[in-house]
């Protein structure tokens, strides 16, 4: 870590230098996408790629319900309309009402996430993109090294949003973001953009941002996390696989992942029964598991969304259901197995009351 450090600060060249442009080349690389463009975070991400999709204020973006918020935020801060389509029971956007959505028309825009490391049906969402026509931008921010039927997830969208949020599957020490295309006329906008819409040298074509993804950043990334990330994959890949086989509580609904899908586990999800999420949570953590909630809140419940436009296709009851019944367990690679088994043991020995 120290020698990455190092070798910036050799360089004495902090932004936008050799080392974006060596974890570019092998993030483009690893993920089978022509180019990479690294950015400030995940969220600014999702914002240029829909901006390199030709999204203007008023276009009806979908999106699912459950998902970070960033995923909404972006949308909302370009002045697009978010219509959210419910999930399905894996908690991921549920294809087939967006295919509904679609047929009806007015959608300009499909943002697809492939939440908690599960790669979504990359043939369903090919299927709509050929058939409406339609950009896609997928949101992988939690999905790098997943799968669908050995495709890579991020291989079907216009434009892919990474992030490396430090505790994302490839984090970095601080906030960073990528955005991986195969469309040549999309990275030179992205790269403008994330410089102030800068086209050459003191020449600003757009209205951008500054998102860069530093020097230091990427030289971490590149030379420190990417050489392992096969390596931390296996593992929760590894931790999925034992919890799948010994948590056997008849009040625990694994979640999983759905047919096809070679997730990257960023998290482990299990839905309590309803109306006793806080019960599980209080058992797990007063065992000591740092059990989490992915998410708590459907998107369009959130208070920041009070007085914001945006749309339910057929309602989202699906979305708040799983809502208030989600629970994540800890998966990381990190996870020593005597602590793997402390988590099946706890997770096994709840009872629901009530
Ligand atoms: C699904 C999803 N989308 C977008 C983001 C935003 O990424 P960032 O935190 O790097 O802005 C995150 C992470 O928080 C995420 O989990």
């Amino acid at each position: 870590m120290l020698d990455a450090v190092r070798v910036v600060g050799e360089s004495g060249w902090y932004i936008l230098g050799a080392e974006v442009e060596r974890f570019e080349a092998e993030l483009a690389r690893l993920w089978g996408a022509r180019f990479a463009v690294g950015v400030a975070s995940g969220l600014d991400a999702i914002e240029i790629a829909l901006r390199c999709c030709g999204l203007k204020p008023g276009d009806q973006v979908l999106v699912p319900p459950i998902s970070a918020f960033a995923t909404v935020m972006a949308v909302i801060r370009l002045g697009a309309t978010p219509v959210f389509v419910d999930c399905d029971r894996f908690g991921l956007m549920d294809l087939e009402q967006a295919r509904e959505a679609l047929a009806e028309g007015g959608i300009r825009c499909m943002l697809p996430v492939h939440l908690y490391g599960h790669a979504l049906d990359l043939d369903a969402l090919g299927a709509l993109k050929a058939k409406y026509e339609i950009p896609i931008v997928e949101d992988a921010a939690q999905s790098i090294g997943a799968s669908h039927h050995g495709v890579a997830c991020g291989s079907v969208g216009d434009c892919t949003a990474t992030s490396f949020y430090p505790t994302k599957n490839l984090g970095a020490l601080g906030d960073g973001g990528a955005l991986l295309t195969n469309s040549d006329s999309h990275a030179r906008l992205a790269r403008t953009l994330r410089n102030y819409g800068q086209s050459s040298k003191y020449v600003h074509a757009h209205i951008g941002y500054n998102s860069r993804l530093d020097e230091l950043h990427a030289a971490i990334l590149g030379r420190v996390m990417l050489p392992r990330l096969a390596g931390w994959t296996e593992r929760r890949r590894a931790i999925a696989r034992r919890y799948v086989a010994s948590i056997h509580n008849p009040n625990l609904e694994i979640a999983g992942a759905p047919a096809g899908s070679e997730s990257s586990w960023h998290l482990f999800p299990v839905l309590a029964p309803h109306g006793r999420k806080s019960q599980l949570l209080a058992h797990l953590r007063a065992n000591g598991i740092a059990a989490g909630e992915h998410y708590p809140l459907a998107l369009m419940d959130q208070p920041a969304m009070r007085g914001i436009a945006h749309r339910e296709f057929r309602g989202c009851s699906r979305a708040r259901d799983f809502a208030s019944r989600e629970v994540s367990l800890p998966i990381h690679p990190y996870l020593e197995n005597q602590e793997i088994e402390r988590v099946i043991d706890v997770a096994n020995a709840w009872q629901a009351a009530g």
